[in-house]
Parts: C-alpha cells; structure tokens; sequence
C-alpha cells in the first residue's frame, strides 16, 4: 500500500474525499466540465513523494457551459424605483452547433448622434436641392434649360430693359452665330464685316429690311459708302422666328442702339413673303 502511494498524484475536485484521478507523474488527463455546474470550482492536485512527503497544490476555477447573459437596464448594486424596464439577452454556449452573431446583439435604439447626423444630412441635401432650383443666368439661357416659352414672346417696348433671360437668348445666339464676323462689340471689322452699332438698317424704325437681311443674307452692297467684299450668309434654315426676333432685339437695344423691337409674327411674315 504505501509501495502504491508514493510517487503519486493524486486529484481531487471541490473538497471531495476520493481523487477524481490517480496517476504516477507525468499525468496527462480530459476534464470534462460538461460533468460539472457552471460556477466557481478548485481543483487540489496532491502529490506524495517516496519518503511520504506531500505536495498540495489548490487551483480555483469557473465553469461556463451555458450561454452568456447580458442584462440591459440593469447593474450591480443599482437604486431602483418604481417599474424598471430590463431587457435580458442570452447567446452562445458550448453546445451551440453555430456562432450566430446576431444572436449576441441586444437590440438597442438608435443613438441620438445617429438622428442628429441623419437630420443634418437631410436638411443640407433640401437647402442644396432649394438653392440650385432657379438656375444661374448663364445656365438658364442655354439651350438645355428651356429655350422659348411661346410665339412673339419677344417683343418688348424700345427703351425698356428686357426681361433678363430673353435678352440672354438673343446675346447667346448673336454670340454663336454672328460676332465671329460683326465681333462681340458690334464694331464689325473695319472693311471686311460692318458694324452693327449705330447701323442704319439696324437702327431703322421700321425692321423689314434688316429681317430680311438675317433671314436671306445680302451681299456685294456698299453700306455707308464701304463695299464688304464678303458676304453676309443667310439664316433662314439655321434660326426659328424667335431666335431671328431675339437675335434682332439683341442688335437693336446693345451697343447704344435704341431702335423699336420686333416680334417672332413680324419674322414670321417677312419669311413667308420671301419664300
Ligand atoms: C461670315 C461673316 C458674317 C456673319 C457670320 C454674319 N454677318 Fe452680318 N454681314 C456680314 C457682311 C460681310 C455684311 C455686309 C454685306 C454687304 O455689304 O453686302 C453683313 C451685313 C449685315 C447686316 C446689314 C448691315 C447693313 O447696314 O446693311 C446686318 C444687320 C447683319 N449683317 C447682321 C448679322 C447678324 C444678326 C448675324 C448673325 C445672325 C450676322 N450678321 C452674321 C458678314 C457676316
């Protein structure tokens, strides 16, 4: 017996009498905490030597096999009063075949920087969205962003300064299809392309002659006693009788020229009595 007990190890669970284990030394072992409850255990390990000495060695430990807990609304030691709302959470566990991440997630509302992120979002895309809704003159005369609203929309009484966005369609056109030749000043090019400033057709009561010439072009007339060995092109194909009307208030109230202005119906008739 005492030949059986020396050179031992001997292990014992919780305080119990008998060893869980008995082994001669190095011990290798499995244990299964299955066996046991969740909670707070010790393992004693006792080892006795030949001449009967013994070693004691006490190892506390915990066991959790079942799901964690989270408790929400709730803490060690807390005051409470009245009804308490407590949301309680469990999730893993040994024997969970699978993680599921969001079984672990305790619902939680949103967080108020969240709203008031959210909020500040929103309210700077509508500021944003308001701001570009009338859009910039340069924008709101060009092709894309709606040209002409109706017939003989541009007539508008000498002397009197034009509504903003139809004098910009008349500038725009005269821009694109006239200064290349008569220039953005309305000089014209002295001996090659007569100015427009001060020009008798342009500057004449009565705009038949000066449709005419947008419409069906002229050539080889001396004007103010110039001849222009170039020709002035026709735009009776390229421009609408709007565009021609916009194009002739434009000539007729820039430069310091203050002469009635005409309307797509007069440039409609001159068109017709040319064809
Ligand atoms: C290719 C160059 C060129 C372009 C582009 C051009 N013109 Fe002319 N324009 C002339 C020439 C050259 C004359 C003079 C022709 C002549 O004397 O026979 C002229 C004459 C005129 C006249 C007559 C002036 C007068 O006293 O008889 C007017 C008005 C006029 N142009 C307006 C315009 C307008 C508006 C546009 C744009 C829609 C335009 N022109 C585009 C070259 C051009």
């Amino acid at each position: 017996m005492s030949e059986d007990n020396s050179n031992l190890i001997h292990v014992y669970l919780d305080d119990g009498d008998e060893p869980i284990v008995s082994y001669r030394p190095p011990v290798r072992f499995e244990l299964d905490t299955t066996q046991l409850e969740d909670g707070p255990h010790t393992l004693k390990v006792v080892a006795t030597d030949a001449s009967g000495h013994k070693g004691v060695r006490t190892i506390p430990f915990e066991v959790r096999n079942g799901p964690g807990i989270d408790v929400e609304g709730l803490q060690d030691n807390d005051m409470l009063e009245g009804k308490v709302p407590i949301l309680l959470n469990a999730y893993g566990g040994a024997k969970e075949p699978f993680w599921e991440p969001s079984r672990a997630e305790t619902p939680a509302p949103v967080p108020t920087w969240a709203w008031v992120l959210l909020l500040v979002v929103v309210a700077w895309s509508a500021f944003y969205i308001a701001q570009q809704w009338n859009a910039p003159d340069e924008f709101a005369s060009s092709p894309t962003y709606s040209l002409f609203t109706g017939e003989g929309e541009y007539a508008q009484p000498a002397g009197e300064a034009p509504s903003r966005s139809r004098a910009n369609i008349g500038a725009t056109l005269y821009r694109t299809s006239c200064s290349s030749c008569h220039q953005g000043n309305g000089e014209g090019v002295a001996g090659a392309f007569p100015p427009l400033a001060g020009d008798p057709v342009v500057t004449d009561e009565d705009p038949t002659r000066h449709i005419e010439i947008i419409l069906f072009g002229m050539q080889g007339k001396a004007i103010e006693g110039v001849e222009y060995s170039a020709a002035m092109p026709p735009f009776a194909k390229q421009l609408s009788d709007e565009e021609v009307a916009a194009i002739i208030n434009h000539e007729r109230t820039s430069w310091g020229n203050d002469a009635p202005t005409v309307t797509a119906e007069e440039v409609q008739k001159v068109r017709a009595e040319g064809d």
